[in-house]
């Protein structure tokens, strides 16, 4: 990666209203074009990586229902193929090469079907030279800077231009655009873009920018949209909340954002990812605490028990620091439901700082963590790091690791058996369509049968909030029946 791709200025653009103006005329343009055609085009739109990546699909596919195409979840037969890429681990961007490589065929059958990547692999200049040269049936790459002109790239693409729009700017925020969620009850809301952090292992902020927060009047409206268009959970979405507002002129800290969110009418339950623990305030725990629409429920990512790795990581905290921080929040929330990521196999992690963070898994008791075996990225500190263990050691101590937070998982989850829960019903169970499927306050799932004969249909149920009394568990769910 070379300075090129690196936006360390960080100063917030806003694109105006005459620039969101110019892609909405693009997009009628483009609706115009294809209102000609016989049948309804088709989009397939595949998301890699986090739920900042999905929330940007729903711009993408707001923008493409906008121009007149149907959203499919069939690749074959689809007009046009976009990939939403991730570059925080290598096995993601092996898969989207894979996928890539399997269009061609398809492409030589049926050239007028446009083929785009985007996203944060595209933010990083080795790999759009690679598609630039080694892809040519590729027609349209963009990176997530350039999200917003999504219209006028697709225009150029439709008339047969490859077009490359991966310059690196500054980020830019913009509002005023169509967005195309899953049904309800589940919403995401961005609260801001981008991280400051740099830890040495991440590639975050060098693809998505500087933090640059959204206004919170712009949140609130759609926090309100969403709530009239009947959904009933939201969950806030940023690298590290909890620097919500650092950049803002009216200063907004996130704990006050959450105390304005939770004012919406309509919405029932308020999440919200990631938390950072270095910046975890009083007062954010105190607010969460207070608030019954906030959830029980924190993800804190420790990612190492090791001091030692800790500071290698450039986290911020040392193990005691994020220890006490989690104190105080088990103080003031006793059912909270906490869960973390841990990096394996860190360049420097020795068997001994793998222990640390075993003893810190054992010590906390985590209701389930995310795991993963380090990946090297180009352009990151970590990269430069010469490896201690060998690639069989870190997965022998990968595997070890999942048998341990198993254990505890399972051991937490039965605490839940005979417990009555109040489950949000999100729809249909996919192995067996007499169950429904749900999550609890604290996010865990719950699939449960209703016992009720009333008038309702299970698909009635969805967007509800039901007792459910917790007949069985499993390591990563629950299972119930209604309770009357
Ligand atoms: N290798 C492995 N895991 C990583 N993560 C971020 N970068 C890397 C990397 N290079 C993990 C961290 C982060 C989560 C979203 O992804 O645990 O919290
Ligand atoms: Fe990456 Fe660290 Fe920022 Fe999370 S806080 S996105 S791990 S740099």
């Amino acid at each position: 990666m070379t300075d090129k791709t690196i936006n360390k200025a960080g100063s917030v653009r806003r694109v105006t209203e005459a620039e969101m103006a110019e892609q909405r005329d693009y997009i009628s343009r483009i609706r115009a074009i294809l209102a000609q055609r016989n049948d309804k085009p088709k989009a397939f739109v595949e998301t890699y990586g986090c739920q900042q990546n999905s929330s940007d699909s729903e711009k993408i596919k707001g923008m493409l229902s906008d121009m007149g195409y149907e959203i499919t979840d069939e690749i074959d037969g689809a007009d046009l193929v976009l990939y939403n890429t991730c570059a925080v681990r290598e096995n993601a961007e092996l898969r989207v090469f894979g996928n890539l490589g399997a269009l061609k065929h398809k492409k030589r059958r049926n050239p007028d079907m446009i083929i785009g990547v985007c996203g944060c692999m595209m933010q990083q200049e080795h790999i759009a030279n690679t598609i630039k040269t080694k892809y040519k049936h590729v027609d349209m790459v963009f990176g997530t800077h350039a999200l917003y002109r999504f219209p006028q790239i697709l225009d150029e693409a439709l008339k047969h231009t490859r077009v490359f729009d991966i310059e690196n700017e500054d980020g830019a925020i913009f509002e005023e655009i169509s967005v195309k969620r899953d049904a309800p009850p589940l919403a995401k809301v961005p609260i801001m873009y981008g991280c400051n952090n740099f830890c040495s292992y991440c590639v975050v902020p060098y693809v998505r920018g500087r933090e640059r927060s959204r206004s919170a009047e712009d949140i609130l409206a759609e926090c309100r949209r969403v709530a009239d268009e009947g959904y009933k959970e939201i969950m806030l979405l940023g690298q590290n909340v909890n620097s919500y507002g650092n950049d803002l002129p009216s200063g907004t800290s996130f704990s006050e954002l959450l105390k304005l969110v939770c004012r919406t009418e309509g919405i029932e339950r308020i999440r919200f990812m990631t938390s950072h623990p270095k910046d975890l305030s009083d007062d954010l725990i105190e607010v969460m605490a207070s608030e019954p629409k906030i959830c029980n429920q924190l993800h804190l990512p420790i990612q190492s028990g090791s001091n030692k790795v800790l500071k290698e990581m450039n986290r911020g905290y040392t193990r005691e620091q994020y220890m006490e921080r989690l104190k105080k929040v088990r103080r003031a929330i006793p059912d909270i439901v906490l869960t973390t990521d841990i990096i394996v196999g860190f360049p420097t992690e020795t068997n001994e700082d793998f222990n640390e963070t075993l003893s810190v898994l054992k010590e906390v008791e985590y209701d389930m963590i995310f795991s993963f075996i380090y990946s090297k990225r180009v352009g990151t500190p970590a990269a430069k790091m010469p490896d201690v263990l060998t690639d069989e050691e870190k997965h022998r101590n990968f595997d070890e690791m999942l048998k341990v937070q198993n254990e505890i998982s399972k051991r937490k989850n039965e605490t839940y058996a005979g417990t009555v829960q109040k489950v949000l019903v999100e729809g249909l169970s996919k192995t067996n369509d007499k169950t429904l499927t749900g999550r609890t306050e604290g996010g865990k799932v719950v699939n449960f049968s209703c016992s009720d004969n009333n008038d309702l249909s299970l698909s009635d149920y969805v967007g509800k909030i039901v007792d459910v009394k917790i007949t069985s568990v499993q390591t990563w769910s629950l299972f119930g029946e209604t309770e009357n």
